[in-house]
């Protein structure tokens, strides 16, 4: 049931601020000084290195923890889509934790790859919607993300589900390993908690991005950019917008735009930029600055900050809450999956059942 929305996918992106708060009172404890996995769960203090590998949209949810797991927990982390990962058949060293991120538990490639684990890595975690999946019941450790069941093909509320359970994990890591003080924990966690509401906050730019929407729909390739973990984002961005909006998108690490894409640019492509105004914002502006120098029309997502100090040229400008900074992939997820939705609403495509696509892919 659709709950009065016209779409699944518009349902489960507005109940985004609801599940996550399930989800972060599942894994929190009550006064924010802690977090809870269920048994038997991770003796971080072993893990030599992380493998984390996926697919499609999951794959980006790990992409984003890798900067999480080696920045705040300095674990060396490797990423792969499970279709490569299964056939490289890639050496595994000693204290080799591997994690598996699924919505469903079912994708073929996926399950493949945790199987070519077993044996091999010395743990095997998953983060999956579906307890009761396949790939949840062949873990050492299944995590749910509790994101309740995710009709609409375009995966959206179990993105930002996923994300959150990866930074709670990525957050209990740095505390095991020494690298994160119990103040600081507590403080993250605490800003974890804030996330509903801020979700809440940003739910509201929605009249906003579908006015823009209108004008994207008419474009034939659309690029996003972006920098640090808001580079998978910007390939969150571009996969939900070519999935239901059936538009070309292509999303690019802001600095290496000049090493070919650039070519590209012209007033009829669109150039997304994802940028809070954290530690990397002035790289990525200037990165955005030659775009319009070659008349490129920019949609600049960022904060009110960022705005002020670099929204003079730009084509439009989407203006998100403040929030802290490790936590804002999770946060830039909604306008992501809000451009995708109304892009293809203005299109008039099927936005729930996307031609060729299935939601559970357990075939490869
Ligand atoms: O069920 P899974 O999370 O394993 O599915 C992985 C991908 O098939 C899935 O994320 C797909 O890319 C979505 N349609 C993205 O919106």
């Amino acid at each position: 049931d659709k709950s009065g929305y016209k779409h699944f996918m518009a349902k489960e992106i507005a109940e985004q601020p609801t599940v996550l708060q399930g989800a972060l009172a599942h894994y929190i404890n009550a006064d924010a000084t802690g977090v809870a996995l269920p048994a038997p769960g991770l003796d971080f203090t072993k893990i030599e290195r992380m493998t984390l590998v996926a697919c499609g949209t999951a794959f980006y949810a790990c992409m984003v923890a890798k900067y999480w797991f080696e920045q705040i927990a300095r674990i060396p982390v490797e990423v792969d889509v499970a279709s490569e990962f299964r056939y490289r058949e890639p050496p595994v060293t000693p204290g080799t934790v591997a994690l598996f991120v699924s919505q469903s538990g079912e994708t073929a490639d996926t399950l493949a790859a945790l199987r070519y684990m077993q044996g091999k890595a010395s743990k095997i975690v998953s983060v999956v919607n579906v307890p009761e999946s396949s790939i949840a019941r062949e873990s050492d450790l299944a995590l749910p993300i509790l994101a309740g069941t995710e009709i609409g093909v375009a995966s959206t509320k179990a993105f930002t589900c996923q994300l959150t359970t990866l930074a709670i994990l990525a957050l209990n890591a740095a505390h095991a390993r020494g690298q994160m003080d119990d103040a600081t924990l507590a403080k993250h966690l605490a800003d974890l908690r804030s996330l509903p509401g801020i979700l809440n906050l940003a739910l509201g730019i929605e009249d906003k991005v579908s006015s823009i929407a209108a004008e994207l729909s008419e474009a034939r390739d659309i690029l996003f950019l972006g920098r640090g973990a808001m580079y998978p984002l910007a390939h969150e961005g571009a996969l939900k917008l070519k999935e239901i909006s059936y538009i070309h998108a292509e999303a690019y690490a802001s600095g290496e735009l000049k090493h070919g894409p650039i070519a590209l640019v012209d007033p009829h492509v669109p150039v997304i930029v994802m940028a809070p105004r954290d530690a990397l914002f002035d790289k990525t502006v200037s990165n955005m600055q030659e775009v319009m120098a070659r008349g490129g029309k920019v949609l600049l997502i960022t904060d009110q900050k960022g705005a002020t100090e670099a929204s003079e040229g730009v084509w439009n400008t989407i203006i998100m809450p403040e929030i802290d900074p490790l936590l804002a992939p999770i946060l830039y997820a909604v306008p992501a999956q809000l451009l995708a939705y109304h892009t293809a609403v203005a299109k008039g495509t099927d936005v729930d059942q996307p031609r060729n696509l299935a939601k559970s892919v357990t075939v490869e």
